[in-house]
């Protein structure tokens, strides 16, 4: 099994990460781009996350898939190539395998490289009739998918995790269409959305008692330490994160707890009491605001399924054109084939 890797060599670079981190702590708001939370130490943490009783968008995700595996399935159709955009621990991924019709190929998209290996190997040993390709690589940015196998239909971009909520709006709207661009014509998006609900469930979420959303949150800082040589006293930043109702997002910052003076290489940053680095985003939406989103970036939502608690959903995406091309060939009666009508 071959490692592809991005434009830059592996998905995020040392250089990549100082100058996000130099740039990100030289503006008012201090703030740092949360795919610097997942390196080995982060992406243990967070598989540590989702087993957590607070988290409920895993279990709820999972749920979904579950209920529904055989209906996706027959959407995505024979011999498909599924690409996965930050597959982490590519767990989910196996709900939809174990369904698929012959699936030609599997392309795990992840900056976090070890468990991206480690995940693609394992997969590959249970799925022996899948290829799977692994690319690590920022899916923000260029990278080149792997020569698909030649008999294969349809590719389908599955987005698990809600990790689209990581996005602003309107960066989740050009991401699609980035996306889209790179898999080419047709391309389908299977998503995990989460949804708005009770503040205080998504407080808790966020804040978990054993503390380990907090621990995933500061290693960012502690990361800064090991690759960057930066002096962050890791225990001087504290844990928040809160629900912003009016921009109906999880804000997660790291508070320094007294004013402190940081040093990465010969820079030198200086922090008030209190005073944040904004760590994450986790945008929520209603279903028709995503479904307008989804619009905008030339998708509709042809199928979206949800649990009892509308908590969260798994939105199947197509094409407008697709949906248009395929209403016009119905009414003009002319031959239906699903490979025409599918891209
Ligand atoms: C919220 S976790 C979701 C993991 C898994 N898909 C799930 O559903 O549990 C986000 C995943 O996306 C990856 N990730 C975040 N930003 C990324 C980026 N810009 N490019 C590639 N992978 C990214 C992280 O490494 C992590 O594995």
């Amino acid at each position: 099994m071959n490692l592809a890797t991005d434009t830059q060599g592996c998905g995020l670079t040392t250089e990549g990460f100082r100058r996000d981190l130099l740039r990100g702590l030289s503006v008012q708001r201090k703030h740092l781009p949360s795919k610097y939370l997942y390196d080995e130490e982060g992406a243990r943490l967070f598989e540590q996350i989702c087993t957590l009783e607070e988290y409920y968008p895993t279990r709820t995700e999972v749920g979904i898939l579950q209920r529904n595996a055989p209906e996706i399935a027959s959407l995505l159709g024979p011999r498909c190539n599924l690409v996965e955009l930050g597959s982490g621990g590519s767990i989910k991924t196996q709900l939809l395998l174990d369904h698929l019709e012959h699936a030609a190929s599997y392309v795990p998209v992840d900056v976090a490289q070890a468990q991206l290996l480690e995940s693609s190997a394992g997969l590959a040993l249970v799925y022996s009739n899948i290829e799977v390709l692994p690319v690590c690589a920022d899916f923000t940015k260029h990278f080149f998918l792997p020569v698909l196998p030649p008999d294969s239909h349809r590719t389908t971009v599955f987005f698990p995790g809600s990790t689209i909520g990581n996005f602003e709006p309107h960066e989740a709207e050009l991401l699609l269409r980035h996306i889209a661009g790179l898999c080419g014509r047709g391309t389908r998006f299977l998503i995990g959305v989460d949804l708005k609900k009770d503040p205080d469930v998504l407080h808790r979420a966020y804040n978990d008692s054993d503390g380990v959303t907090a621990e995933f949150n500061r290693n960012i800082l502690a990361r800064a330490n090991r690759e960057l040589g930066a002096d962050f006293s890791i225990t001087l930043f504290q844990h928040h994160a809160f629900y912003n109702q009016q921009e109906g997002r999880i804000e997660m910052h790291l508070l320094s707890e007294c004013p402190q003076t940081v040093r990465v290489g010969d820079a030198k940053f200086s922090f008030a009491q209190r005073e944040a680095i904004r760590t994450e985003y986790s945008f929520k939406y209603t279903l028709s605001e995503f479904r307008c989103l989804a619009q905008r970036a030339g998708f509709d939502v042809a199928r979206c399924w949800t649990d009892s608690k509308q908590w969260f959903s798994v939105q199947y995406l197509v094409p407008r054109e697709d949906i248009e091309g395929s209403l016009v060939k119905a009414s003009n009666s002319v031959d239906e084939n699903p490979r025409s009508l599918f891209g």
